[in-house]
């Protein structure tokens, strides 16, 4: 690392006592506490169109209509007319549709009177951050931005992970992530009263995304974060309605290979269920409704896991306590790294599997990576 380069402190450092996160991260857990974590409450919603574009509206937003529960949902129905993310490595999305939530609500002035520092990421950073004691195998690197009271942080590819979405994928990965996606357009519907389109092709493009407010401790957060179905009748004006809605009405869908023995016993519960429960647990989702499905793409089971069970099923694996507190060091780390430094400074922050600590460096202003739009700083400046 360059001379700017900076490593996380003693907080990051072993501790004997929680061996099953320091086999690959070392960090201290001389308690038991969990760190305070506000309920997080929806502050907004938006949504991405077909073509990737921010949309300020509820149009994409899907209620939960369940199937009888003894259909056999045939998953591999329309696989020749799915439509992929058109996201490459050359166009790399950053957080420009939080910019635009931000904007368009004109919430920057909220956040710059408040006298604390707020975080602004997506959902899946924070996850990414709290996996990280258990990850050992995937890299991560992040870029963060400070404005005023504001830190801005985004997720960048790695090499290994431009290399793996450059490696073609295989058929069966094609399927797999097209039965997860088809497994939603069975189980949603746009309006309650009506059964699902199920001929209309799969778009991975189309989100809906809720925003959230919450505190970790002393770190207040903004996060979006893209989201299945409601459990609820048909709002009636969802553009209103939906700011009162507690998170725990929205459901998070997914499917898994039909568990048959004990090796796969195992790995649902040290990686999907840490996958699943980190997913649902930062936005308040308490339902979690999985279809079992077969090697063939045939649903033959569907089971509700209630988010807080899950912690219960993995324990033998992974702590909630240790994903939390290492969030918490981490956003720690970023503040006490970015607080002196001017505003529009880059820093970037990364970790490897094996790495005992994360680390910062400072980087040289480039375009590359700097998240902030420009057409948003002009906005702050009037
Ligand atoms: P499953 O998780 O049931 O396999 P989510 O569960 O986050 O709502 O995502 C819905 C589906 O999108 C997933 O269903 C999977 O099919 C697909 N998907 C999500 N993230 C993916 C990724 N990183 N790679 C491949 N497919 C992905
Ligand atoms: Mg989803
Ligand atoms: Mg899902």
């Amino acid at each position: 690392f360059n001379k700017n380069a900076r490593q996380s402190p003693d907080n990051f450092v072993s501790a004997d006592d929680e061996k099953m996160a320091s086999e690959n991260l070392r960090i201290v857990m001389k308690d038991d506490y969990f760190p305070s974590f506000s309920c997080p409450s929806i502050i907004g919603f938006y949504c991405i169109d077909e073509k990737r574009q921010f949309l300020p509206s509820s149009k994409n937003l899907k209620y939960l209509l369940r199937p009888n529960p003894t259909a056999k949902l045939n998953l591999n129905s329309g696989f020749e007319t799915y439509i992929p993310k058109t996201e490459t490595i050359e166009n790399e999305e950053r957080i420009d549709s939080l910019f635009h939530w931000i904007s368009h609500n004109q919430y920057f002035s909220t956040l710059t009177q408040e006298r604390e520092y707020t975080f602004v990421c997506f959902r899946g950073l924070l996850t990414t951050i709290m996996r990280t004691p258990y990850e050992r195998q995937e890299d991560w690197f992040i870029s963060a931005v400070k404005v005023k009271n504001v830190i801005f942080l985004c997720t960048f590819h790695t090499d290994d992970k431009k290399a793996k979405i450059q490696a073609s994928k295989t058929k069966q990965e094609e399927y797999f992530e097209f039965w997860g996606r088809k497994f939603e357009q069975y189980m949603l519907t746009d309006d309650p009263r009506k059964k699902p389109d199920l001929l209309k092709p799969v778009n991975a493009n189309e989100e809906f995304c809720l925003v959230f407010r919450a505190k970790l401790n002393s770190n207040r957060l903004i996060y979006g974060g893209e989201t299945d179905g409601i459990n609820n009748r048909k709002l009636t004006d969802p553009d209103s309605q939906l700011k009162s809605i507690s998170p725990a009405e929205f459901v998070e869908l997914k499917t898994n290979r039909i568990i048959q023995s004990s090796h796969q016993d195992r790995n649902f519960k040290k990686f999907k269920l840490l996958k699943w429960w980190s997913q649902s647990f930062l936005v308040g989702i308490q339902k979690i409704i999985c279809g079992f499905r077969d090697d063939d793409g045939i649903v033959r089971q569907f089971h509700d896991f209630r988010t807080s069970d899950l912690t219960k099923m993995a324990q033998q694996f992974w702590s909630p306590r240790v994903c939390m507190r290492f969030l918490d060091d981490f956003l720690n780390f970023v503040k006490a790294t970015m607080e002196s430094e001017p505003d529009m400074s880059q820093w970037r922050f990364d970790w490897k599997p094996g790495w005992p600590q994360v680390t910062a460096e400072k980087m040289t202003p480039s375009s590359v990576y700097n998240i902030i739009p420009s057409w948003f700083l002009n906005e702050c400046k009037n």
